[in-house]
C-alpha cells in the first residue's frame, strides 16, 4: 500500500510503498479516508517535535484521520462503519492511564503518539488500530472527519480550563483566541455559542483568508504586531477565557495580563526551548491577586472525541467550506503539506468513500 512518511535526516515528507497492515486480536483494519494536516504535522517534519518508532528509518505522517472499517476482525465494529482514530497507544503493555481510557494524561515514556511521538501514523491506505481507539463517526460527517481530532483537543482543553473555575460561579462573556492557524480558527467557531464576545490575534495583514474566516464568526481580528498580548485588555477588554495556540512561548506568560479577574488561560502551543526576559513578579502577583489560572492541554480521550463529533456536526457548512482550503490526492499530496498564507487545513485524501 501508498504511505506518506518522513525518512530520518528529510525535510519534506515522501511517497512509499510499504506492506498492508495486518490487525491483531481486538484490532481492526480500517481503510483511511483523509488525514488533515496541522502545525505539529510541521514541527514533525522538521524534527522540532515528537520522534521516530524505535528503530525505523521513517514515520508515516498523520494523526488526524478518518476511516471506514474494511474487516472488523472480529471487534463490535462492522464492516462500513466511518470511524476516527485516537492519537495515543500504549508503548508496551498497558498502565493505569490507558486502563482508566486517560491516555492524554500519561506522562512522557507511557504513551506513543501516531504520527507524532514512536508510532507510525495513518496517512497510509490502510492502518490497524485496536476498536476501543476508534470513536465512531456519522456517515454524513465522513468527509469532515479528520476534524474531529482537532475538536477533541479544544473538547478537552475547555473540560479543564472549566474544571478549573468550577469552585465558584463563573459565567465568562469574553474570550481571546491566541493564533488563526486551523486550531485557533476551529475554536473561535467552537466557542462562538457560548462567549458573547470573541477575539482571535495573529499577525497578518489584510486581505487575509483567516481574518475573513474570524470576521464572519462575529469575532474582532487582533494584530498582535499592533497589540501585544499583554495589551488587549486595555485596547479591547480583559479576557474571561485565553485560548492559546500559536506555539510562541511568550504568549502563555503574556496571557495573564489579557486575563480578567477570576479568568484562565489554556495553552495548547508546543514551543522549543525559549529563554526570554518576563516580569515574573508581576505575573505571580496577578495569579493570586486576581485568582487567574494557567492549564496546560495535550492531546484527548475518547469522551474529548465524542464531544468533537457532536462540535463538528454543529459547525455551519460555510465555516468548514472556508476553513479547509484543500483536500489532495496521492498524486499531489505535497500540496496539502504548502504553508503559505492561502492555506488554512489541508487534508490528503487517500481513498474515496
Ligand atoms: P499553526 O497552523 O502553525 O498555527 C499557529 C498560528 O499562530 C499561525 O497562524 C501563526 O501565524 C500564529 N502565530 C504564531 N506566532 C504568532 C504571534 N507572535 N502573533 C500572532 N500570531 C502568531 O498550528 P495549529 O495547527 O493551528 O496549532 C497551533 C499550536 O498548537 C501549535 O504549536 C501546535 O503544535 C499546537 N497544538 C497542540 C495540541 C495539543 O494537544 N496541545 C494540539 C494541536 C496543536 P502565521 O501563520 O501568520 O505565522
Ligand atoms: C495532536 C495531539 C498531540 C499533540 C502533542 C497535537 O497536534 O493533535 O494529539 O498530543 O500534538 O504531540
Ligand atoms: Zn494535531
Amino acid at each position: 500500500m501508498k504511505a506518506i512518511a518522513v525518512r530520518r535526516g528529510d525535510d519534506s515528507p515522501v511517497l512509499i510503498e510499504k506492506p498492508r497492515p495486518v490487525p491483531a486480536d481486538g484490532e481492526a483494519l480500517v481503510r483511511t479516508l483523509r488525514v488533515g494536516v496541522d502545525g505539529t504535522d510541521h514541527e514533525v517534519i522538521a524534527g522540532s517535535h515528537g520522534g521516530f518508532p524505535d528503530g525505523a528509518d521513517h514515520m508515516v505522517l498523520g494523526h488526524e484521520a478518518v476511516g471506514v472499517v474494511e474487516d472488523p476482525n472480529g471487534t463490535a465494529l462492522s464492516p462500513g462503519d466511518v470511524v476516527v482514530p485516537t492519537v495515543r497507544r500504549r508503548p508496551n503493555g498497558s498502565n493505569e492511564y490507558f486502563a482508566r481510557g486517560e491516555p492524554d494524561m500519561a506522562p512522557s515514556g507511557e504513551y506513543h503518539e501516531r504520527g507524532i511521538e514512536g508510532a507510525h501514523g495513518f496517512m497510509a491506505e490502510y492502518f490497524t488500530s485496536p476498536a476501543e481507539h476508534l470513536v465512531e463517526c456519522p456517515p454524513e460527517l465522513t468527509d469532515l472527519g479528520f476534524l474531529v481530532e482537532p475538536a477533541s483537543i479544544t473538547e478537552k482543553a475547555m473540560e479543564h480550563a472549566r474544571a478549573s473555575r468550577s469552585a465558584f460561579e463563573w459565567s465568562p462573556e469574553s474570550a481571546l483566541v491566541l493564533g488563526n492557524g486551523s486550531l485557533g480558527l476551529l475554536t473561535v467557531a467552537m466557542l462562538s455559542d457560548s462567549f458573547e464576545r470573541l477575539y482571535c490575534l495573529g499577525r497578518r495583514d489584510r486581505p487575509d483568508p483567516t481574518i475573513d474566516v474570524i470576521e464572519a464568526l462575529g469575532a474582532t481580528y487582533v494584530d498582535s504586531r499592533e497589540t501585544p498580548v499583554d495589551d488587549v485588555a486595555e485596547a479591547h477588554e480583559p479576557a474571561d477565557l485565553v485560548y492559546e495556540a500559536t506555539g510562541f512561548a511568550p504568549h502563555a506568560f503574556e496571557a495573564v495580563e489579557a486575563l480578567a479577574p477570576n479568568g484562565v488561560a489554556a495553552l495548547l502551543g508546543v514551543p522549543g526551548d525559549w529563554e526570554f526576559e518576563l516580569n515574573g513578579g508581576a505575573i505571580h502577583r496577578e495569579l493570586v491577586l486576581h485568582n487567574k489560572a494557567l492549564v496546560g492541554s495535550v492531546n484527548s480521550n475518547v469522551r474529548h472525541f465524542e464531544r468533537g463529533v457532536e462540535s463538528i456536526a454543529a459547525l455551519p457548512d460555510w465555516f468548514t467550506d472556508d476553513l479547509v482550503t484543500g483536500v489532495y490526492g496521492l498524486d499531489e499530496f505535497e500540496r496539502a503539506f504548502d504553508d503559505d498564507d492561502t492555506t488554512i487545513k489541508t487534508a490528503v485524501e487517500l481513498s474515496a468513500r
